[in-house]
């Protein structure tokens, strides 16, 4: 069914209250809003609501068995869906990092419909800082379920514009907010493990959690990209860990065209990209690089020639800039229907660890290491 997709541009720093709390009922009443989080934008339903939830999975195409992050605007409110852990970390880390871009697997009550979780015992909560998120929460007056607001699978929203391109005539509000300031999703963090367990690298880098709780275990698909259930690592070595949040299992974040991830030195990555590109002759393609690598490719190249699309996605160095831009880079470049996307991989240290699993996972594990590669070979594409 198609609906009139009502569209409010909202001051992303200061949101109208009237607007918010007119919004917030309908959202509580059962409709879906999408809303900009500091992360993505998210695809919001009241928790407790279970018509509500099942129409996000309908409009989502998302398969059931992947369960949904509840949001919260305080840490009271995130006890209306889930138990506090035996070890009370949660508390020491919502005072860190609540608002912001954590999302806490716990064990879920028993009141929580269990649509939202995919009918696993837990649940992941997290408490968003942007303040039409947090504001729309508040008006809603209770916890809002809120996936990204994309199509399954497709890149996920970092601005309305992709929210509608996806889902425009799906769901009853967008709330345009502009774009989302971290720009790739929240961590997302077992606590019902110990040590707990990394299962998404998102907007708090792992550093940063173990430096608040001590050590954290890195589930193996966080680095080991999966395709479809194969779970054939970069190297096609077959990981033995099942996926233990269902997310991780799907390919995810994907462009149209096939996408190679190439990590190395900026030298070896410009290189390979040189060579790639030499080979295709004409074909369409696109680049995703950073400024640095950029310039070293066109340095190399002097001109990149009329069917090459280069988005330049931020600095090397500074991997928050590449997470930023991350999924507009992979949406527009997809536009431009290349026959294949060549994107640089960064180093995995802090935000660079989360830039590097979204773009394996876009690639469904095509990854090349450039350092390793012989002169004069490039990744053969399809
Ligand atoms: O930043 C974000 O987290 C955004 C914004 C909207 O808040 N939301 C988001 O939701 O990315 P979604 O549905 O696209 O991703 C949720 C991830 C999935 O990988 C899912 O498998 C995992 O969280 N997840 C949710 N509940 C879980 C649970 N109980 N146990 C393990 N993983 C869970
Ligand atoms: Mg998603």
């Amino acid at each position: 069914m198609r609906l009139v997709t009502k569209v409010i541009r909202v001051d992303p720093h200061a949101p109208d209250p009237q607007m918010l709390a007119r919004v917030g009922r309908a959202l509580a009443e059962g409709e879906l809003v999408a809303f900009p989080t500091e992360t993505v934008y998210g695809l919001g339903a009241n928790a407790f609501c279970p018509q509500a939830v099942a129409r996000i999975f309908e409009v989502k195409g998302r398969p059931s068995d992947n369960p949904l992050i509840v949001h919260v605007a305080s840490p009271d409110e995130a006890m209306q869906v889930a138990e506090p852990d035996c070890s009370g970390r949660w508390r020491e880390l919502a005072r860190r990092f609540w608002p912001g871009p954590l999302s806490l697997v716990l064990p879920a009550r028993p009141e929580l419909p269990r649509m939202v979780t995919a009918g696993l015992s837990t649940v992941a909560v997290r408490m968003p800082r942007h303040p039409v998120a947090l504001g729309l929460i508040r008006a809603a007056g209770r916890p809002v379920a809120a996936p990204s607001a994309n199509r399954s699978g497709s890149p996920s929203p970092s601005r309305a514009e992709h929210v509608l391109a996806d889902l425009e005539g799906r769901v009853e509000w967008v709330l345009d907010g502009g774009p989302c300031p971290v720009g790739v999703e929240s961590t997302v963090l077992d606590l019902t493990t110990d040590p707990p367990t990394l299962l998404r690298p998102g907007g708090v880098c792992l550093e940063a959690l173990q430096q608040a709780i001590g050590p954290v275990a890195v589930h193996p698909a966080v680095r080991v990209v999966t395709e479809g259930n194969g779970l054939a690592g970069p190297h096609g070595r077959p990981s033995e860990e099942p996926p233990r949040s269902p997310g991780m299992k799907y390919r995810h974040y994907a462009p149209r065209a096939p996408l190679w991830v190439l990590e190395g030195s900026p030298q070896a990555v410009a290189r390979a990209v040189v060579e790639r590109l030499r080979e295709m002759g004409g074909g369409c393609v696109g680049l995703f690089l950073t400024r640095e690598t950029a310039a070293l490719v066109e340095k190399q190249l002097g001109e990149l020639g009329p069917h090459v699309h280069l988005f330049v996605a931020g600095e090397r160095d500074r991997p928050e800039t590449v997470a930023r831009r991350l999924f507009e880079g992979l949406r527009a470049l997809d536009a431009a229907q290349p026959r294949v996307i060549l994107a640089e991989g960064l180093p995995e240290r802090g935000m660079g660890l989360a830039v590097t699993n979204r773009l394996r996972r876009a690639s469904g594990g095509k990854v090349v290491r450039c350092d390793e590669l012989p002169a004069r070979t490039g990744p053969h594409g399809p």
